[in-house]
């Protein structure tokens, strides 16, 4: 038995309005890639300092279209960090390069920049950082790092949409950057991503790569210039982003008071690790802590069967790639990434969505502290 309030890790939330407006689009009998589609992206790329921006049907494939986009391939190797979702690493293996990982900052899970240097050879051609809420690794650095090198930069922004780096939000400036509007996410078109590039030639080449790689010819026929997949978003979901960003903001500044509340709330447990809490202008998407659960007669099954039995879900956000049947097939072993492994272990994912108030959040909180410490 569940209690009857049940609070989820991640929910999105749709106004009636935004239900309207799908409605209008079912209607229009324009459902697939059209105006809403266009608005869409004009509307982001607004939030993105102007810079060009393609909706694509996930993030995963906006990281797909990304490294053909810099002509990554066969031979070529991608830094990425060990600790990320596993979109990163398939989108290197399977445009055929080769995934090199590098540990990550405990705390802020940012990619660790002086092994990323260490681990440029030859042969590397880009860098996939993926964005943690609370901080964000030191961007100048990492740009730095790849103007030296001359490497492209493909940042993994799927969880830190409207975060900020010294005032300028994420997206805004650097290489390519990609988003991911899945529920879980700042904001929802159901499934969906964004790919935000340098420049109008780039932004044309992402039109072909997310159409099965067709271009025009002037006699209104159809070439193949490049086999490609296909990314393309609907309508309906653009529809649904429009509403969505018009809400952003007040989502952001609800999300933010739900994190100061977890970290004036979260039982002091030493051994435990919080999120960083100092960097100003992050958004928070998630709220993952790690915790020690043999220190307190618990495995991490048993303490999110106990949250769970409480009416609180929770997650894990993420398990370390390199330690995966793919990461282990290039030669990953454990004990290789301490900090990606450790967050591995003991990160759990505690609710945190538009949909809780602070009350909930102590509530969470004061759950935790009765299964940890009785
Ligand atoms: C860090 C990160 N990157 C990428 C993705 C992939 O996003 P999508 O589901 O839109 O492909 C996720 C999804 O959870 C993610 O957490």
């Amino acid at each position: 038995m569940t209690s009857p309030t049940y609070y989820k890790f991640a929910q999105p939330q749709l106004s009636e309005a935004s239900i309207q407006a799908v409605a209008d689009v079912l209607r229009s009998n324009w459902i697939a890639t059209g105006p809403k589609v266009t608005e869409l992206e004009q509307a982001l790329s607004r939030t993105f300092g102007n810079r060009p921006t393609r909706l694509l049907t996930s993030a995963t494939g906006a990281m797909e279209v990304a490294l053909a986009l810099c002509d990554i391939g066969e031979g070529d190797e991608v830094i990425t960090s060990a600790q990320s979702f596993f979109s990163a690493m398939n989108m290197i293996v399977k445009c055929g390069a080769k995934p090199v990982f590098v540990d990550c900052d405990l705390q802020s899970r940012a990619i660790d920049l002086a092994q990323v240097e260490a681990a440029i050879t030859p042969k590397t051609r880009a860098i996939m950082p993926t964005h943690f809420p609370g901080a964000l690794g030191d961007m100048d650095v990492l740009y730095a790092l790849a103007k030296k090198y001359q490497l492209r930069v493909i940042e993994d922004a799927a969880l830190v949409q409207g975060s900020q780096w010294q005032g300028k939000s994420v997206g805004s400036f650097g290489d390519i950057a990609t988003f991911s509007f899945h529920p879980n996410k700042n904001m929802t078109t159901i499934e969906g991503g964004a790919i935000v590039v340098n420049d109008e030639a780039e932004a044309q080449r992402v039109d072909v790569l997310r159409f099965h790689g067709i271009a025009k010819l002037p006699d209104q026929t159809r070439d193949v210039v490049e086999a490609s997949g296909k990314f393309n978003m609907s309508d309906v979901s653009a529809v649904i982003g429009l509403h969505q960003l018009t809400q952003f903001d007040d989502f952001m500044a609800q999300r933010q008071v739900l994190a100061e509340r977890y970290f004036t709330s979260f039982p002091v447990i030493p051994g435990i690790v919080l999120p960083p809490q100092g960097q100003p202008g992050q958004t928070w998407n998630m709220f993952c802590v790690l915790i020690p659960y043999e220190n307190f007669g618990h495995t991490r099954n048993s303490f999110r069967a106990a949250l769970h039995e409480a009416g609180i879900g929770t997650g894990v956000s993420y398990e370390a790639c390199h330690l995966t049947t793919v990461g282990k097939g290039f030669g990953y072993a454990e004990g290789m990434f301490p900090n990606a492994e450790r967050i591995a272990r003991e990160t759990v994912t505690l609710p945190l969505h538009v949909g809780l108030t602070v009350g909930d959040v102590d509530e969470i909180c004061g759950v935790v502290k009765r299964v940890l410490l009785g």
